[in-house]
């Protein structure tokens, strides 16, 4: 259940910056912290929330942020409150051009496609990156940042609306994996990928071996269907690499170095119009549960939004 409840004021500590908060992201890390299953990290409000958008209370001298500045920010927990505190790392200036709500679906994404798809697998202009989940918050913005990098974007989603939306963001080799075997699809079109970003573990991981090109990368973030078996061989005979990592898992030097290099590699293409978030839709704070139900149908296409 979602129920709304007076929490104690966050109190920034030294180096933290307090955000009177105008939007909240909606992750599916929400989702299973609602079920019981991921518990804020420590040191983390208790209450979901993994993103937000808003407006600078208080800020540490020197840390390049003032009262009153519209920020967005990448939070362990917490989002889903009128404040939250965050390590001022964490923190980055609303994009040029980008509304103060739409931003509060950027940080996540952003840092989570950023530190996986490039930062980790490496991912290089002329290769090919597979996105599964194209559609999603993740993929929406997997599949931007890969074109405006130089690759050629392939994509998974279950309905010819969802891999429309895809197109029109860039990706060009479609595949709906309720009709075709992705395996098939990305080795007869582009001879494997050099990348795959995979939001859904289980029988994917040796899937994914075996769509891979030689020397290719698989960022795995996900773990939505079961146990994985790996055949060691394929991915020898590969030369493949797998990464596996959580965002929210890692500690606050490794996020404000992500958040570092998100600021300056991938803002420029936001403020230049060439990549922007998707907004699937937008919920008031206190709709929050239909906002999880929208979630959880795997309806939606990008990001949803909570706006206090
Ligand atoms: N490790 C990390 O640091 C990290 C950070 C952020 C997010 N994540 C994970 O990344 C995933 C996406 O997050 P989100 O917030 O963007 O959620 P979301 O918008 O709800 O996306 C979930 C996506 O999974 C896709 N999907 C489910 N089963 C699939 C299958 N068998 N084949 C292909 N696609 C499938 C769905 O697409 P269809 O409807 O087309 O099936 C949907 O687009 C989530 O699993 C989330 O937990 C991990």
């Amino acid at each position: 259940m979602l129920v709304e409840a007076e929490v104690e004021e966050p109190v920034a500590g030294p180096g933290d910056v307090l955000i009177e908060v105008a939007a909240a992201g909606v992750n599916r890390a929400d989702v299973l912290q609602r079920e019981g299953h991921y518990p804020s990290p420590p040191g983390s409000p208790a209450w979901p929330g993994l993103e937000v958008s808003g407006t600078v209370l208080e800020a540490p001298e020197l840390s390049g942020f003032a009262v009153g500045d519209a920020v967005c920010a990448l939070l362990g927990g917490g989002g889903y409150a009128e404040r939250v505190a965050v390590p001022a790392g964490q923190v980055l200036p609303v994009p040029v051009g980008i509304d103060l709500v739409d931003a509060a679906g950027l940080p996540e994404v952003v840092a989570t496609v950023w530190s996986n798809v490039f930062l980790l697998a490496d991912l290089r202009a002329g290769e090919t990156l597979l996105v599964h989940g194209g559609s999603s918050g993740i993929g929406t913005m997997a599949v931007q940042l890969g074109r405006v990098f130089g690759a050629r974007v392939a994509v998974t989603a279950r309905s010819s609306s969802k891999l429309e939306a895809c197109a029109e963001l860039g990706a060009d080799i479609l595949i709906d994996y309720t009709v075709d075997d992705f395996v098939e699809r990305i080795r007869a079109e582009a001879g494997g990928a050099d990348v795959i970003l995979d939001v859904v573990g289980g029988d994917y991981l040796s899937r994914n071996v075996r769509a891979l090109a030689v020397n290719g990368r698989i960022a795995n973030i996900a773990s939505r269907g079961g146990t994985s078996s790996l055949d060691l061989n394929a991915l020898m005979m590969k030369r493949g690499t797998i990464r596996s990592t959580s965002l929210r898992a890692r500690p606050a030097d490794e996020k404000a170095a992500i958040v570092a290099s998100v600021r300056e590699n991938v803002w420029p293409v936001i403020e230049n119009g060439a990549v922007h978030p998707v907004i699937g839709a937008r919920f008031p704070f206190a709709e929050a549960a239909a906002a999880h139900e929208l979630m959880e149908s795997s309806s939606h296409i990008g990001k949803i939004l909570l706006e206090v």
